[in-house]
């Protein structure tokens, strides 16, 4: 499926992947959901690398490697990441690969039938039946998992997981509050449950999408349409405000919430992505009167690696519920309409199976 200019409906066309180089693997998709992000790029909002091969949120199985690829053979299950450190960075030398400054991708580049290079979405491009990535995105876990669970750890539901338990930190006991209950929202709920929050207070401004929020963990919703949720947090939270706040919208007026709905030397953690036009205004003396740490989670600062088997153990095991985030399969040539469900908040993931 490929966004071929800013704005213009997307098509499905015939694409021609290489044989993987050194380095590289070419996987067989057999799902992968539709997230944000690739609306995003359709639109223009990421940069102008027209024609973009969409998806990225994806599970198959590899079908060949190149020279040197150790790590995957033909025949393995993997979720593909768009983290595939390279060992080497400043980030990756100081032992916090999670940052990596220098993923990997493919080099070598899938085209059009005419020879068109195509830019695959954050260098996956799974909306397709076969794609060409750097051996290091593919991240091999259990194959009894069903492929249109497994494709969802690959970018939204591990966005949100990891930003509860990785980057906030989510510990036995904490408070957490979610605002913006979308994917993302949700899996930072779910996360939170896991690690043992005592209490995760839902934050959205539709009532369908708290209502999915209380099946993923969340002990309390708030509907910040009607109703301060600085306050109503901090009242759920004996008038403190919660140990992690957690913002999935993206938004400057969201961000604010999050900052002063969490107690002092609370965590505030940035999950939802702003546009560039967004500014953000606070009083310099609360940043520092209120303490704690107010941090980004790019990716829920995860390690493919290391996350995505725990987290299928742990869905295999019936302790993450990955099913609850599929709203709908679909087939390729329903991406659009995908596109349209999600600006309604209609669906928390539509997944096509290819
Ligand atoms: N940091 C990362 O690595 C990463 C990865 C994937 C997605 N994201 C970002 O996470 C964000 C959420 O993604 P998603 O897939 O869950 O999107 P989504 O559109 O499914 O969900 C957004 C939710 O926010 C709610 N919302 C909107 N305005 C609100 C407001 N003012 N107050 C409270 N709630 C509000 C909506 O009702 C919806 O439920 C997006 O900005 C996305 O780009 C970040
Ligand atoms: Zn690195
Ligand atoms: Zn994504």
């Amino acid at each position: 499926m490929i966004a071929p200019g800013r704005d213009e409906p997307v098509r499905v066309e015939t694409i021609v992947v290489p044989d993987p180089g050194p380095g590289e693997a070419v996987v067989q998709i057999q799902a992968c959901g539709v997230c944000h992000t690739d609306l995003h790029y359709k639109q223009g909002g990421i940069n102008d690398e027209f024609p973009f091969l969409l998806g990225h949120e994806a599970a198959g199985v590899v079908e060949s490697v190149g020279d040197g690829v150790t790590d995957v053979s033909p025949g393995d299950f993997v979720i593909l990441n768009w983290r595939a450190v390279c060992g080497n960075c400043r980030a990756c030398l100081r032992g916090r690969p999670w940052y990596c400054f220098d993923t990997h991708n493919a080099t070598q580049k899938m085209t059009l039938t005419d020879g068109t290079e195509l830019s695959p979405a954050l260098g996956i491009g799974a909306f397709a039946e076969k794609t060409l990535v750097a051996a290091g995105q593919c991240t091999k876990v259990d194959p009894a998992v069903a492929p249109q669970v497994a494709g969802l750890l690959g970018c939204g539901v591990m966005a949100g997981i990891g930003a509860a338990i990785n980057t906030g930190n989510v510990g036995r006991g904490d408070t957490v509050a979610v605002i913006g209950c979308g994917g993302v929202g949700d899996a930072a709920i779910a996360g939170a449950n896991l690690a043992g929050a005592a209490r995760i207070i839902a934050v959205d401004i539709d009532d369908r999408k708290l209502e999915t929020a209380r099946t993923m963990g969340a002990t309390h919703t708030v509907n910040s349409k009607d109703t301060d949720p600085v306050e109503a947090i901090r009242e759920l939270t004996g008038g403190f405000g919660a140990d992690v706040v957690i913002e999935a919208v993206g938004r400057p007026e969201t961000y604010k919430q999050a900052f002063y709905a969490r107690d002092l030397a609370g965590t505030v953690v940035l999950v939802g992505v702003p546009t560039p036009q967004m500014k953000l205004e606070l009083p310099l003396l609360d940043v520092f009167g209120r303490g704690g740490a107010l941090k980004s989670s790019w990716y829920g600062d995860c390690l493919p690696s290391r996350d995505f088997p725990m987290l299928i153990d742990l869905h295999l095991q019936g302790r993450l519920n990955l099913e609850a985030f599929v709203t709908e399969t679909i087939e390729l040539t329903d991406v659009e309409k995908a596109f349209e469900r999600m600006h309604h908040g209609d669906v928390l993931r539509s997944v096509v199976i290819l």
